[in-house]
């Protein structure tokens, strides 16, 4: 699995915990920034990195800003992406289950590292169950294709 990881100034200190948690997974990733803590625009990151999730150079996608809203906001927009608001370990597993979500988004001022280190490592060790949830997704994509 390759991941793309993003965050803004209001992230930094989650992506580097979750990218310590994917050295320790063994899991690929690239690091898409910010590179500094001084204020910048979270559609600058979101969308680069939906983008690569969406044409496949990534399968998934991890973004951070200040609530995760923004980021969120911002994948969505982007056809074939979900990217799942998350700040809890039950629905990291079931956004994986039922949505099959391919981008998550988290806020550190919502949320510590910690919480943020498991809601990661679910996440990315759940698998999709298909079945009816794949139709539902089906539906979804008919109407991003509309
Ligand atoms: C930046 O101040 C903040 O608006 C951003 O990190 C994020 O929370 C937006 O949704």
């Amino acid at each position: 699995m390759r991941v793309a990881i993003a965050s803004d100034h209001g992230g930094i200190n989650i992506r580097e915990e979750i990218k310590s948690l994917m050295d320790e997974m063994g899991i690929q990733y690239e690091d898409f920034g910010c590179d500094c803590e001084t204020s910048v625009d979270y559609p600058d990151y979101a969308l680069p990195v939906a983008e690569k999730v969406a044409n496949g150079e990534f399968d998934r996608g991890i973004l951070i800003c200040g609530t995760g809203i923004g980021m969120s906001i911002s994948a969505n927009k982007v056809k074939g992406i979900r990217c799942a608001l998350v700040h809890d370990v039950y629905s990291a597993k079931l956004t994986r289950q039922h949505n099959d979500s391919n981008m998550i988004a988290m806020g550190e001022r919502v949320i510590g590292p910690g919480l943020a280190r498991e809601i990661a490592g679910t996440w990315l060790a759940t698998e999709f169950e298909g079945g009816r949830h794949a139709n539902r997704i089906g539906k979804i994509a008919q109407y991003e294709n509309k």
